[in-house]
Order: structure tokens, then C-alpha cells, then sequence
């Protein structure tokens, strides 16, 4: 199997598109990225009920949209004319909720680095992890640089894993395990993805050390950013992507 380009770990990515600076998980949210000049983004990755793979965190609306109550009970056609701008700012008022497959264009056309985070609600983590890692592959060129796949869900990563083990992928973890290697190995994960205030230098030394890769979420604070940065942090995700300059 042809090898693709390596990910380019850029030192910042946009948390959930925009970070704090637009509604999150839409396109507008990627706009706003590459206009303050941001090189990478994260952003969560549902299923709905019908199966199309969308941006959203919650698996619920209310708090993003104007919707209401669990995703799992709309059907796709009453999900694209929900509001996931509105919460954010008036100015974006009607902005919808994106499909996967439409931000991933969307990233490529922007030339951002783009970081998956598989989402799945609850008993879906096998069919999210398959399904993104399978749209994450539909129509790629097979020079560009691919999406990094994420989750905290082992389950989701393995099934991205039996998909499209060609794709890299990352684990993330709140709070590093004493048995991390363990669960790299298993999980055949190029990058851990752990909670900035939880890591440790000495955790950092270790990992780096493995020669595994090293991001840390969700980092707000230029001056912590710093002296993570000097203990071999590789990516930031933050929401604030026009302040975490390193
Ligand atoms: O991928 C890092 C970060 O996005 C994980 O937390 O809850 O914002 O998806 P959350
Ligand atoms: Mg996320």
C-alpha cells in the first residue's frame, strides 16, 4: 500500500473550527481559522440517525442550535435548516450544521491540517469510526496530506483503524494512564491527545521520547503554551487561535 505524505503537526489548530472566535463546528468556524492565519483545526464528528456524518459536539442540539433534544431523533432533512450560528453571534445567523464530507472539501480548499475527532454517541462508536475513516478516504488525492484521525473512544479508532489503517490516527486521554504505551501500541497511534492542565514534563519527556507524537487541548494561555512548548509539545489546540503564537 502507497504511503501517504506524513501529517504536518502545525504548531496551533483551531479547536472545533474557529475555537472561541466563531460557532463552533461549522464552516464559518474554518473560515475564521485561516484568517487569522491558524495552519491546522479539530473538529467532532457525529452520526446522525440516518447515518451521515456530521460536525457537532453534543449529542444533543440544544446548546449549538436552535434545535432541540437528541440528535438521534431527527432525520437528516430537519437538520438542515437548524441555526448553529445564532448561539455564537447574530452575524452568523443561520449557519448551518456542516456535513462531514462538506468541511473536509472545505479544509482542503483552505489548505488547513485537519484533525477528526471521532464523536460517536453513545453505541454508535464502531459505525462513527468506520464511517469517517471511510469518508475521510472517498475521493482523496492520493498526494495531499490526509486528515488525523482521534478519540477517546478506543473502540471508534480500531474500526477507523480496520477501515483505513492507512490514515494516522491519535489517542486522546483527559489524563494520561500509567499504562500509555500499552494503549498506543494497541491502538497503533501516531499522536497522544491530552488535556493541557492534567500533562506533566516528565510525561512529556516520556512520550516524546517514544517518538510518538504529542498535542495538547484546549490550550488558552500563551504563557503556559510556552513552557509546553519548551517541554516538546508538538500541537496545541486552542480556542484561541489568534493568541497562541509559538
Ligand atoms: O480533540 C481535542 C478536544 O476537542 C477534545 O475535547 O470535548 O472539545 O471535543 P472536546
Ligand atoms: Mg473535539
Amino acid at each position: 500500500m502507497r504511503a501517504l505524505p506524513e501529517w504536518p503537526w502545525p504548531t496551533v489548530m483551531a479547536h472545533r473550527c474557529g475555537g472561541a472566535l466563531a460557532p463552533e463546528n461549522t464552516l464559518a468556524g474554518l473560515r475564521v481559522c485561516k484568517a487569522v492565519g491558524c495552519l491546522g483545526v479539530e473538529f467532532d464528528v457525529m452520526l446522525t440517525r440516518d447515518g451521515t456524518a456530521i460536525l457537532i459536539h453534543d449529542e444533543t442540539l440544544d446548546r449549538t442550535t436552535n434545535g432541540s433534544g437528541e440528535l438521534m431523533n431527527f432525520s437528516d432533512t430537519s437538520l438542515w435548516t437548524l441555526d448553529a450560528g445564532s448561539h455564537h453571534h447574530a452575524s452568523f445567523e443561520g449557519e448551518p450544521i456542516p456535513r462531514f464530507a462538506q468541511a473536509l472539501e472545505r479544509c482542503r480548499a483552505l489548505d488547513l491540517a485537519t484533525n477528526v475527532e471521532i464523536k460517536p454517541a453513545a453505541g454508535y462508536e464502531r459505525a462513527t469510526g468506520t464511517a469517517v475513516a471511510q469518508l475521510a478516504m472517498q475521493g482523496r488525492d492520493p498526494g495531499a496530506v490526509p486528515p488525523l484521525l482521534s478519540s477517546f473512544s478506543s473502540t471508534a479508532l480500531l474500526a477507523a483503524a480496520q477501515a483505513a489503517p492507512q490514515l494516522p490516527r491519535g489517542w486522546l486521554v483527559d489524563t494520561l494512564p500509567e499504562d500509555w504505551k500499552t494503549h498506543c501500541h494497541a491502538l497503533d497511534v501516531v499522536s497522544i491527545h491530552t488535556n493541557c492542565a492534567h500533562l506533566t514534563e516528565a510525561q512529556a519527556d516520556a512520550i516524546k521520547s517514544s517518538g510518538i507524537r504529542l498535542v495538547v487541548y484546549t490550550e488558552n494561555d500563551p504563557q503556559h503554551a510556552r513552557l509546553l512548548r519548551s517541554w516538546g509539545v508538538d500541537t496545541f489546540i486552542t480556542d484561541r487561535p489568534d493568541l497562541i503564537r509559538i
